[in-house]
């Protein structure tokens, strides 16, 4: 049976964990392929509340095996306590439920160090990343010093790569006038971690090859999302990863023959959390309608820190752009319920840069801070539709909402979500 990619359309949280359980119902293997702990996905279970910072979303599904590919980034503590918490929730995390790819890199408490140095030293030109060392992870990774999960097996080893991790940002620290960590005190509970993780370590690329030819069905839970991504996102403001559909090959090792879906998600308007260009952001009454006031789950308030989320109207430049680099098969858009009650909705359909007006995002920080969004304008509805389940039920505008975003970006929409719990979807 083939693979179903999962993939954030835009700066992330656009619902994919919410998204991902729908899909784990009907997989075998839940995978996720890039990213850590930066990651938080929401999944609301009736009265239940679950944040999934790295334990894949189909954790929840009793049947699924669940994966971390060595395309992750691995902070033992926080897997631990995630686990724990899980557990405590009576969630059922042992290692049958749960293998971790003994290539994933592990995040030191140096390169959490690292990461909060590194934007402080940017200033005002700070990315505005989650602080959870996942650029000084990748960067050792690619810079082949990177200590990889399998060295847990190795207390010793363990140990012993982890002092030096912290010895070698402790020059950096240094330099840069900020306290030295000490290795013995900050490895210890790296350390107690990194023991209890042993038995959940596997090669998961063959254990995913093994699946795929036994007739599994497996879903590759992206993290982040397109426009986060270090290749094809918004340079510099951009996560170390490959959020978009090529990261899960490389990220889960298998090959491209397997796939055959690839879902591309979407918020029904923008959200942005972090610095970076974001063209159609909204300030004022529009952007705290948007927001929400905090007082649900779901308002825009970010999973992992916290920080209130910047808000806009829908960008198809964005959409159009993520559907062509993923490939995406298939759309769903999520949070259409919040776009209730608004007199009219607007959809960026093309950026003007000096004079010009382009489909496709630009690729210089400069010409991306120029660009004005072109929008067009379309009725809004004033029912709230979280209770409707059939498409033909949605109001007119809703409707043509919808099919204008699928036209924007020439993929059909095919689910729409209309609130977070499971039943709040409706089938186009
Ligand atoms: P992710 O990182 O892509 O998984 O998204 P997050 O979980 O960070 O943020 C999405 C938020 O929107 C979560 O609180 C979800 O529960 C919520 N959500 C998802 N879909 C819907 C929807 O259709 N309507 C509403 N109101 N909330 C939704
Ligand atoms: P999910 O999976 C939204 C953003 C950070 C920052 C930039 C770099 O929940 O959609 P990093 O800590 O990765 O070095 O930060 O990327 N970012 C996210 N924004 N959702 C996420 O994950 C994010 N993961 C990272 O805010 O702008
Ligand atoms: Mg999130």
């Amino acid at each position: 049976m083939p693979a179903t990619v999962l993939v954030g359309a835009q700066w992330g949280d656009e619902g994919k964990g919410r998204v991902a359980d729908w899909l784990a119902a009907e997989s075998d293997v839940v995978a996720r392929y890039a990213g850590g702990d930066n990651a938080g996905h929401t999944v609301a279970v009736g009265e239940k509340v679950y944040k999934l910072h790295l334990v894949p979303s189909g954790i929840l599904h009793e049947r699924v095996t669940c994966v971390l590919g060595n395309g992750t980034v691995i902070n033992p503590v926080n897997l631990i306590n995630e686990i724990e918490h899980l557990i405590a929730e009576g969630v059922n995390v042992t290692p049958e439920r749960l293998v971790i790819s003994t290539k994933a890199h592990i995040i030191t408490p140096a390169h959490i160090a690292l990461d909060r140095a590194s934007e402080k030293a940017r200033g005002k030109d700070a990315i505005g990343t989650t602080l959870r060392g996942i650029g000084p992870a990748y960067l050792d990774k690619t810079g082949r010093k990177g200590i990889r999960a399998g060295q847990m097996a190795s207390v010793e080893d363990f140990a012993n790569s982890l002092y030096a991790s912290i010895e070698e940002a402790n020059v950096t620290l240094e330099r840069q006038g900020i306290e030295r960590l000490d290795p013995q005190a900050t490895a210890l509970a790296y350390i107690e971690a990194a023991e209890r993780l042993k038995p959940y370590l596997r090669d998961t690329s063959v254990y995913i090859n093994r699946r795929l030819k036994e007739g599994a069905r497996v879903l590759c839970e992206g993290a982040q999302g397109t426009l986060l991504d270090v290749d094809h996102g918004d340079y510099p403001y951009v996560t170390s990863s490959s959020p978009t559909a090529g990261g899960a090959l490389t990220g889960l090792g298998f090959g491209p023959c397997h796939v055959d879906r690839v879902v591309g998600v979407a918020k029904g308007f923008s959200t942005r959390v972090g610095g970076g260009p974001m063209p159609t952001e909204l300030t004022g009454e529009l952007a705290d309608r948007l927001r929400g006031t905090g007082e649900h789950f779901w308002d825009e308030f970010g999973t992992t820190t916290g920080r209130p989320r910047r808000c806009g109207w829908l960008d198809a430049v964005v959409l159009r752009y993520a559907a062509q680099v993923s490939g995406f098969t298939e759309l769903v858009l999520t949070k259409l319920d919040v776009l209730s009650g608004f007199e009219e909705l607007k959809i960026a359909v093309a950026y003007r840069i000096d004079g010009r007006e382009t489909e496709f995002p630009p690729s210089t920080m400069g010409e991306l801070e120029r660009a004005e969004p072109v929008y067009e304008t379309l009725p809004g509805w004033s029912m709230d539709i979280s209770g409707i389940r059939n498409a033909a039920d949605l109001p007119e505008a809703a409707r043509v909402y919808i099919e204008r975003v699928a036209q924007m970006c020439e993929t059909p929409v095919r689910t729409v979500s209309v609130g977070p719990e499971r039943d709040q979807l409706v089938f186009c």
